[in-house]
């Protein structure tokens, strides 16, 4: 195996439909955030140094660091979901429902007590038990095998009864999943499988939000987008999104994936028509991308809109934390985490192994290229952050 393998994506005859992902939609989910007192636009880096250095036009980070205080992207997806659920509950169109009525009293009232319970490898659980907390509910978090302590710490922080499981990320799903049918728990997953396809739908266009700030700050079209993958369910969302909203001129979209878990990659790959999955230990640095099942309603999306799928070693994300966390010349510093890492990683790594001028080919990457990354989160597990960066 090369250090980065990379696949075109497959040919579609029918494309999803991207209404439920659309700018339309999007505008939505991001009134819906906006209602949210913590509620800020996260920051688009314009890294100008590092683009002059790689030789690209220009190269924009996406910082999730700063979102909502929990240092990640995730929440956007939890929150908008927890808001549909209740919502529906109450009778009421999402149109109608504030982050005030969330927490209102009056909705503490009508709804009762409620126990949401999620799987995660932390930043979604986070969102979860965070919103769990602030609508004043209960929520239940299990984390697989091998997960950080602080980033169980920062869950239970949250007031979540959260704990680290001897599962991988999806039998820890499964085992969630389980829990909640024996105590009439609401399952919060970001991921669908046969079945259970609402409240994963909702998630991912909760993350909407995140597309459409970066739309409206990045002044030139993008032609190269790089999403990370672990369930795909983000890499969907905004594919979706930009397909929407650049229909003919669609950017470049790459998805990017660790070795340990490219269960995308190794879809796209074999090409027979159906998903194929990484079992057992996921041993990569990259926790938020190491899941080896795809969530089932991200796929048609990717099959659709993204162009190309790559597979890549944990170092790339390790050089994407040292790049962006010390930027040489002016560069803003983005604080980048793992599964943040790794877009900005190997786009840089593409530009400077001269071994790698054949993907640098593919992707059609130069000094005409204008390239956006989404750094999903920050430094959410400091120790790992300070030993990887310094
Ligand atoms: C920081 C970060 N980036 C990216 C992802 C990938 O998102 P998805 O699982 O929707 O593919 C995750 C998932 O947990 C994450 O935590």
């Amino acid at each position: 195996m090369r250090r980065v393998e990379i696949v075109e994506g497959p040919t579609v005859e029918k494309k999803a439909d991207v209404a439920h992902l659309s700018a339309e939609s999007a505008e939505k989910v991001l009134s819906f955030h906006q209602s949210f007192p913590m509620y800020r636009e996260t920051p688009l880096r314009n890294l100008k140094g590092l683009a002059e250095q790689l030789g690209l036009g220009e190269l924009h980070v996406k910082d999730e660091s700063l979102r909502f205080g929990l240092n990640a992207f995730k929440v956007l997806g939890g929150s908008y979901a927890i808001g549909n659920y209740i919502a529906g509950r109450l009778g009421l169109d999402m149109s109608e429902v504030s982050y005030e009525k969330l927490v209102s009293a009056e909705t503490r009232e009508k709804t009762g007590e409620i126990t949401f319970v999620t799987a995660t490898d932390g930043n979604h659980g986070r969102g979860v038990a965070w919103t769990a907390n602030q609508l004043k509910q209960k929520s239940v978090v299990y984390m697989p095998r091998g997960s950080s302590p602080e980033r169980l710490d920062n869950i239970r922080a949250e007031g979540a009864d959260g704990s680290i499981t001897e599962l991988n990320y999806d039998d820890t799903v499964r085992y969630a999943n389980a829990q909640a049918g024996k105590n009439g728990w609401v399952v919060v997953q970001d991921t669908a499988w046969e079945g259970y396809e609402a409240i994963p739908g909702w998630i991912m266009r909760g993350y909407g939000t995140m597309a459409l700030e970066a739309y409206r700050q990045i002044e030139k079209r993008p032609t190269h987008i790089f999403l990370q993958a672990g369930v795909g369910s983000m890499a969907a969302a905004v594919a979706g999104f930009f397909a929407d909203v650049y229909s003919d001129s669609k950017p470049i979209i790459a998805i990017v994936e660790p070795h340990e878990a490219d269960c995308f990659y190794r879809t796209t790959k074999a090409n027979d028509g159906m998903l194929h999955f990484v079992a057992g230990e996921m041993r990569t640095i990259m926790a938020g991308l190491a899941c080896g099942e795809p969530c089932t309603t991200a796929w048609p999306f990717l099959e659709s809109y993204a162009d190309f799928f790559i597979s890549c070693p944990d170092d790339v994300t390790v050089n994407g934390m040292r790049l962006l966390g010390k930027p040489s010349r002016d560069d803003p510093r983005v604080i980048s985490g793992e599964s943040g890492a790794v877009t900005t990683g190997l786009v840089a790594e593409i530009m400077r192994d001269l071994q790698l001028a054949d993907v640098r080919e593919k992707l059609r990457l130069g000094p005409d290229s204008v390239a956006l990354c989404f750094s999903t989160e920050g430094d959410t597990d400091k120790q790992s952050y300070r030993k990887i960066v310094g």
